[in-house]
């Protein structure tokens, strides 16, 4: 299905889920504004995008690079934004005893807050969309709990809710919001996460083990996954919670 025209925003885009998402919607005839903070990953994300890719080198979690990147955006886009996705996201695996202030603080500003930033200076322009529609992504952490993941539980819990009671106050400006929790993604996030496990393969074996499907998600089934919810066939879907998961939050 093609969207010709359509104006799409991406946070996170240089990463592992952020770039699946990316490329499908310039597949689907999308031009993509693309935020993250990996300026290197920007670059090769520009290089395949087929020209319909915007780089925005910004760190969502300090507050005036979002507010300047916010200004260059709003001035960049038509006066209209189709598609927002927050993906940006950042883990940290530690029990919750020796969860630093820092750690919480950092969950909190990337994961929450510069989603809710992003999305309340998008709405104008959102709501001129042909078709608007916002898609976040939490995890399978806001829907199941997993030693050392507490404080991004929290966040990825948060997100959850904002996103659902948003679908609410937006239902009426047609704008739909929803949410997708994906499972254990292979993509850098998740490798940086067996890397530091006493045993990596076996670290990485034994999350393969949780997965009912019996693999780890490719980050296009989650990119599948927004593409459908951001576009035309969704349109009666909003304030919903899709698990792409291979079956994980199921058992
Ligand atoms: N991979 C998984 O197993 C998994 C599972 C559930 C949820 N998620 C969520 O999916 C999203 C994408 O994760 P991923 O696996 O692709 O991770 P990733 O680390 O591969 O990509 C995350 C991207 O976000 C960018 N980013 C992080 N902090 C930023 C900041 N402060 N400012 C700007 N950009 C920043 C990174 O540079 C990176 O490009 C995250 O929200 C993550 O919590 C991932």
């Amino acid at each position: 299905m093609a969207w010709l025209n359509c104006e799409v925003v991406v946070s996170g885009a240089a990463g592992g889920i952020g770039r699946a998402i990316t490329l499908a919607m310039v597949a689907r005839g999308g031009r993509v504004h693309a935020l993250d903070r990996d300026a290197d990953g920007l670059v090769r994300l520009v290089a395949e995008g087929q020209g319909q890719v915007v780089p925005y080198a910004v760190d969502l979690g300090d507050t005036p690079q979002v507010d300047a990147v916010l200004t260059r955006l709003l001035a960049i886009l038509p006066g209209r934004c189709d598609v927002l996705v927050n993906n940006a996201g950042i883990s940290h695996v530690v029990p919750f005893a020796e969860t630093s202030d820092t750690q919480l603080d950092q969950l909190w500003r990337i994961n929450v807050l510069a989603a809710m930033r992003i999305t309340r200076a998008l709405l104008p322009p959102l709501r001129v969309g042909a078709s608007p529609a916002i898609v976040n992504i939490a995890s399978e952490l806001a829907l199941v709990g997993q030693p050392g993941y507490v404080a991004y539980s929290a966040s990825k819990g948060a997100v959850l809710a904002w996103s659902r009671a948003l679908a609410i106050e937006l239902a009426t400006d047609r704008i739909r919001v929803n949410t997708v929790c994906p499972g254990p993604i292979d993509t850098p996030m998740l490798d940086a996460e067996f890397v530091i496990a006493d045993n990596p393969a076996a670290a990485r074996a034994g999350e393969i083990a949780t997965v009912p499907l019996g693999r780890l998600g490719r980050p296009t089934d989650i990119a599948a996954m927004v593409a459908f919810l951001a576009g035309p066939d969704a349109n009666f879907i909003t304030g919903a919670t899709f698990a792409v998961d291979g079956g994980k939050t199921a058992r």
